[in-house]
């Protein structure tokens, strides 16, 4: 081997040597850098998460009305929500048909038609049915749909606690099929 062979092949093993100490340290720098960003990406994560979590675990209800103001005849009520949806915070307001039945049974219903979504309102053409006035949807008082509508209005889940109502998600109707 010629000494201009063997100054190459000695700086060659260098270089080599060079290489793989700058992989070495990108390798460890980048293992680094992926651990701190998932040190600060899972407390944002988790702030983001917890609201929604939290709203689960303390249940979702709203004390909406006196008991004693629920009659047979429904009424419209009224009542604010809290929403906590990522960074958006708002107090949306709803409304829910709140009647009882025959046995005394309490039941609220959603206000949405669900044909398209108009807001129905009770007995306007005073045939005790709601009635949506976009398009003529028809429902009986326990919601179920008679005409226009494809499907019976939505249920809100109901509490009643101490003289108090409480108004909880909404759901598909419970008392028609
Ligand atoms: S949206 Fe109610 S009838 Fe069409």
């Amino acid at each position: 081997m010629s000494n201009h062979e063997q100054h190459e092949k000695a700086h060659k093993s260098v270089k080599r040597n060079e290489m793989s100490r700058r992989q070495f340290l990108s390798y460890t720098l980048g293992g680094a850098g992926a651990f701190m960003a998932a040190g600060m990406a899972l407390p944002m994560i988790r702030f983001a998460v917890d609201p929604i979590l939290k709203k689960k675990e303390s249940g979702t209800y709203i004390k909406v009305v006196e008991e004693s103001k629920i009659t047979n005849e429904p009424q419209e009520f009224k009542f604010k929500i809290h929403q906590v949806d990522g960074w958006y915070v708002s107090d949306p307001e709803l409304s829910a048909w709140i009647s009882k039945d025959d046995q005394g049974n309490f039941f609220a219903l959603s206000p949405i038609c669900k044909h398209l979504g108009c807001t129905i309102t009770w007995n306007t053409e005073k045939n005790n049915e709601y009635v949506c006035p976009c398009h003529n949807a028809h429902y009986t008082k326990d919601g179920k749909n008679l005409t226009v509508a494809p499907k019976p209005l939505d249920e809100y889940e109901l509490k009643r606690e101490n003289g108090w109502v409480y108004l909880g998600p909404v759901k598909p109707n419970t008392r028609v099929q």
